[in-house]
């Protein structure tokens, strides 16, 4: 996976038909997507259970780009291998998950996959200062986490925050939450280019009729680059 700062649509399969996954995957891909964004949620860091490493695994086929898997789990490190082997491409810890951020951001570079961090709304940015040359994406996220369709919270002063400490190091801003044509335009200005996006994309359509999902994606991506014409 190479470093580009475009602006990329990672649609999130928290808001899909959950009885059509690979399908589902397949469908935001042939539309415009350009990463496919898996929310592990364990129903202890995050008042929520979603899907592990098999699901992860069942979905690979039909991803032909970046499986961006956001692992909102603790712990992390008996879990890394696993969602490794499943095929992830980006595997993004929670900084907060536990007191190892360090030993989880090794390891998950260990398997030779790209590394994210993932700071929580009350996370200020300074808590990666120790961090940027171990990771390839720091995840922002603008809802705290756990579940899709939550009204987004901006985070625009730690986005330039970031994008200042990060300087010209290949390290991807992701926004994750609340992000939909209003919004993107906001966080794109502020530093940002990997734009997660879950029921603004998973609506109006389905996997055998996937025309609405193409619209919703185009609609954020224009007003996202939009910022920059
Ligand atoms: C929340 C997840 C987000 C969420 C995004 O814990 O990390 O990825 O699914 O969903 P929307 O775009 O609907 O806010
Ligand atoms: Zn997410």
């Amino acid at each position: 996976m190479s470093f580009d700062r475009a602006i990329k649509i990672a649609p999130s399969i928290l808001a899909a038909d959950f009885a059509n996954f690979g399908a589902e995957c397949a469908a935001v891909e042939r539309e415009g997507a350009d990463w496919v964004h898996v929310d592990v949620m364990d129903g202890h860091f995050v008042p929520n259970i979603s899907f592990g490493p098999a699901t992860c695994a069942a979905i690979r086929p039909y991803i032909k780009g970046v499986m961006d898997v956001h692992l909102m789990i603790n712990p992390v490190g008996p879990y890394i291998d696993a969602f490794a082997q499943a095929g992830a491409d980006v595997l993004t810890a929670h900084l907060e998950a536990g007191p190892h951020i360090h030993r989880t951001l090794q390891a998950i570079r260990g398997n030779d996959i790209k590394a994210g961090v993932a700071l929580n709304p009350g996370t200020p940015a300074a808590a990666v200062s120790e961090l940027l040359d171990m990771v390839d994406l720091i995840c922002v996220m603008t809802v705290n986490p756990g579940f899709g369709g939550q009204k987004f919270i901006d985070m625009s002063a730690k986005i330039k925050a970031l994008r200042s400490l990060i300087g010209d190091r290949p390290i991807h801003i992701e926004i994750d939450g609340g992000i939909d044509p209003t919004t993107a335009p906001l966080v794109v200005s502020a530093g940002a280019n990997v734009l997660v996006a879950g029921s603004s994309v998973f609506r109006h359509g389905s996997a055998n009729n996937s025309s609405p999902y193409g619209e919703n994606i185009r609609a954020i991506r224009s007003a996202a680059e939009g910022v920059w014409a």
